[in-house]
Order: C-alpha cells, then structure tokens, then sequence
C-alpha cells in the first residue's frame, strides 16, 4: 500500500504545475477521505473545487491515495462534464448551437467568439481570460440566438455584438 508520500514520489507528470502548497492541500483532501467508500467523486471535486482542473498528475496522485486504478480515476475525469483536465478561464463563454438558436445565427456568433479569441470549442485562451464551450439548448429558446457569459444570459445576439459582449469580461 502506497503511502502520500511514497506516492508523490511516484508523481511526476505535470508535478511543477502546482506549487507546494497546493500539493498539501491536494493530499490533505486525499487522506481526508481515505478509506471511505465511494470517495472518489467527492475527492475530485474538492480537489478541483480547490485548484481549479485535473490534469494526469492529480488523477496519479488520487488513484495510488485511494488505491483506486488510475483507468477508474480517468473513468470519472472524462465521464463526467463539470470535470476538466485543462485550466479554465476566469470566464466561461458558452455558445447555444441548439436548433433554435443555430436557425437564427449562433453558428455565425461562435464563429466571431472562435475569430476574436483564437480559440476553438474546448480550449482556453492562452491569457486564461476566457474558455468557450457550445451547448444544446440554454433553456431560452424564444430568446435565441442566445450566448452566456458566465452566469450572465445574452439575448438575440447578433454577430456584430459579440466582440462588444466579450470586452466587458476583464
Ligand atoms: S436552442 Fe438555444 S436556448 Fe434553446
């Protein structure tokens, strides 16, 4: 059985991403749920809660702090959407691509957020200002095309606002 600091020893991938104070605080989560079942969720989420993503480094260090298989750990990074692998952006743009808003232009408005920020669906701006997902349908279909920045709710958006929308996110 591996202990946290056998383990960090086995850790090495993406290791310099964190400073050390955020790997104390990543394994003081991990030993704080040892040994209780069904732990793992709840683990990853505080320690996403807690540094913001869950690069391969991190999954290593809880599957050998759990003593869960790394393929279960990566099972449930990649399984569950609100779980990300990469940093994320101070902000989060999420383009509607559902049939009402694509009819009436929210191709056109990602179109302008992937040309303003050079970024595709998925990735983060280099700067971490911003990160840019498309979803099915924001629940306002009858105010479409309609783009969220953050928890704000952008309404009939025309292309030709977009890069206006976007300034107002430092
Ligand atoms: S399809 Fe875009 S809000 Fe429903």
């Amino acid at each position: 059985m591996n202990t946290i600091s056998e383990t960090k020893e086995l850790t090495q991938t993406g290791e310099e991403e964190f400073s050390p104070a955020q790997w104390s605080a990543i394994d003081a989560i991990i030993e704080r749920h040892k040994f209780k079942p069904g732990s793992l969720i709840p683990v990853l989420e505080e320690i996403q809660e807690t540094v913001g993503y869950i690069p391969t480094c991190i999954q290593e260090r809880a599957a050998l702090g759990l003593i869960v298989p790394l393929s279960e750990v990566h099972g449930v990074v990649t399984f569950y959407h609100f779980f990300t692998t990469t940093p994320r952006g101070r902000h989060t743009i999420r383009c509607c691509l559902g049939t009402a808003c694509y009819v009436r232009g929210g191709q056109g408005n990602l179109n302008e957020v992937i040309e303003e920020l050079h970024i595709s669906p998925g990735d983060t701006t280099a700067d971490r200002r911003f990160s840019l997902e498309t979803v099915r349908c924001l629940g306002a279909c009858g105010l479409a095309p309609v783009m969220m920045v953050d928890e704000d709710t952008h309404r009939q958006v025309k292309s030709s606002k977009v890069q206006e929308i976007i300034k107002d996110y430092d």
